[in-house]
């Protein structure tokens, strides 16, 4: 009676295991033929546990990713260790996927970020989250200044004292890295703050150089590693280093914005600090409290603007200064453009209509400058794109320097050469493959600004200063390879700013 047991179990438990194979192969020949855009983007074969990190070059990732392009088309995927990501590359490919498709506007929850807190605010947030204080932080830089003419006045008094800063090395090598970021980031304070700093300011110039160590720790091939494999490597330097100067920087702010919260006039904003509190306060008064409106959002937008302001156009500056000194017969024609169009006065942004070869040259630099290569999005939901289904959540790297470098839209695609964004008339001329500041709903959040900002910044340095290389070096050895981070910023080097006598 029990062998009969036995044997009837037996028998049960092997139907029981064939018929289940049998409904999951039914159900994957169902899924595969009714269903063919679930093909998942093609790619290079992964190896465990590494993925396909080994074909990354640390010094160039992104160029490595575009290389890639070549091979497996504008969407594929890439194994960074085990996260299965999507690459988008191409200017056609990444602007039909931010433009036209609503599914890659959020953020990918990187380790690294959850480890500083920085889901909230703006850069790093997703959902209602974002779109509150997306649509309050450009509210109210626009109501502060920003591409607006009370934002040039602001901008060009700061070029003022860049000049002054410049003049002091009385035609001297200098390294132009600390004074270009220091201007560049008194402007977001003067929008976020309502105040500037002087350049010899502690207290101002440990809070820049912090955020720019903090960017460039970011950006570490360790803190790579770390969220590519966060159990493995949570103890790598980098991200200790990160985690302390992330919240030595968190204090700082708290401080500031605490003592503009004892000084806060609601009637007389000083800038987004102060709107914040305002609005928050309104909507305590009139019992409409939105969650959103809290110390966590406020601290959290000011750190991003910072970091998302101030590295990537100072790194473009930079670059523009670098590039003047490498080509003097480029510089030569700016200057004679600057001369003829605007002789000694102060250039304002309504001369650059005027200025073509010079809306060309800033062109130009921004695409060979490339700050941001790369912004990391993710699948809010389900999406077939070009053919290809990307499963909701996965993280989607839009690689714009593909855009910026693309080989068969700019006719001198490694060269620094002005005439693409010239007609034969010499009129400036726009470039669909331009996309320094990305696309779509989630673009970047400060391009008026920073177009606004390289454009006064570099017509008056050069309508003051000749760059040229430090004695002893020669132009061919200025070199513009870039030191890879979250952002890509120009090697340290030296310039001399000779003066010009207008
Ligand atoms: C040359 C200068 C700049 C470049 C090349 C640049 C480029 C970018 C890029 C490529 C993104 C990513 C967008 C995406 O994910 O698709 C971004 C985002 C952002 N940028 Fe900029 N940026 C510059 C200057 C600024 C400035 C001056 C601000 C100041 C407010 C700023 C604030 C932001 C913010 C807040 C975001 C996040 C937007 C969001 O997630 O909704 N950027 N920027």
């Amino acid at each position: 009676m029990a062998a009969m047991e036995e044997l009837l179990l037996h028998f049960t438990n092997t139907t029981t295991l064939i018929s289940t194979f049998l409904i999951l192969f039914i159900l994957y020949l169902v899924s595969s033929s009714s269903s063919p855009q679930r093909k998942e983007p093609p790619g290079p074969r992964p190896v465990p546990l590494l993925g396909n990190l080994l074909l990354l070059d640390p010094k160039s990732p992104h160029t490595a990713l575009y290389e890639l392009s070549k091979k497996y088309g504008p969407v594929y995927t890439m194994h960074f260790g085990p996260k299965k990501t999507v690459v988008l590359a191409g200017h056609k490919t990444i602007r039909q996927a931010l433009v036209q498709n609503d599914a890659f506007a959020d953020r990918e929850a990187l380790p690294i970020i959850s480890d500083l807190k920085l889901t909230h605010g703006i850069v790093f947030s997703n959902g209602d989250t974002w779109k509150e204080m997306r649509q309050f932080a450009l509210s109210s830089l626009k109501q502060f200044g920003m591409g607006k003419r009370s934002n040039e006045e602001k901008i060009i008094e700061e070029a003022q004292n860049l000049i002054e800063v410049f003049q002091r090395n009385q035609g001297r090598a200098f390294d132009t890295s600390q004074p270009v970021s220091y201007a560049v980031s008194n402007i977001i304070c003067s929008l976020i703050y309502g105040q500037r700093y002087e350049y010899d300011d502690q207290q101002f110039r440990s809070m820049v150089d912090q955020a720019i160590t903090n960017t460039q720790l970011m950006g570490s091939p360790s803190v790579q590693l770390y969220n590519s494999f966060p159990r493995l490597f949570s103890w790598v330097g980098a991200r200790n280093k990160l985690l302390e100067g992330a919240s030595a920087n968190r204090k700082r702010v708290a401080e500031i914005i605490k003592s503009l919260q004892e000084t806060l006039n609601p009637h007389m904003c000083r800038g987004f600090v102060d709107s914040f509190l305002t609005h928050k306060i309104k909507l305590e008064e009139s019992g409409k409290m939105n969650s959103q409106y809290h110390d966590d959002n406020l601290q959290i937008s000011v750190v991003n603007m910072f970091s998302a302001g101030s590295d990537s156009t100072s790194s473009t500056l930079r670059y523009s200064l670098l590039i003047m000194a490498k080509y003097p017969e480029i510089q030569d024609r700016v200057q004679m453009e600057l001369a003829r169009v605007i002789g000694s006065r102060q250039p304002r942004v309504e001369d650059r209509k005027d200025l073509p070869y010079i809306d060309a040259v800033i062109h130009e630099t921004q695409r060979i400058a490339n700050a941001v290569p790369l912004t990391v999005r993710s699948a809010s939901r389900d999406v077939t794109f070009q053919g290809h289904f990307i499963r909701k959540d996965t993280p989607v790297v839009i690689l714009l320097s593909s855009a910026l470098q693309e080989e068969a839209e700019w006719e001198k695609t490694y060269s620094f050469n002005p005439d693409h964004f010239l007609d034969e008339d010499g009129n400036f001329k726009k470039r669909e493959a331009f996309l320094p500041f990305s696309a779509g709903s989630r673009n970047c959040l400060g391009e008026s600004l920073a177009r606004m900002e390289i454009f006064l910044f570099f017509t008056s340095l050069l309508q003051h200063f000749r760059f040229t290389p430090p004695p002893g070096v020669t132009q061919d050895e200025l070199d513009l390879t870039p030191v890879v981070g979250f952002t890509l910023t120009p090697a340290m080097h030296k310039l001399c700013a000779i003066s010009r006598h207008l």
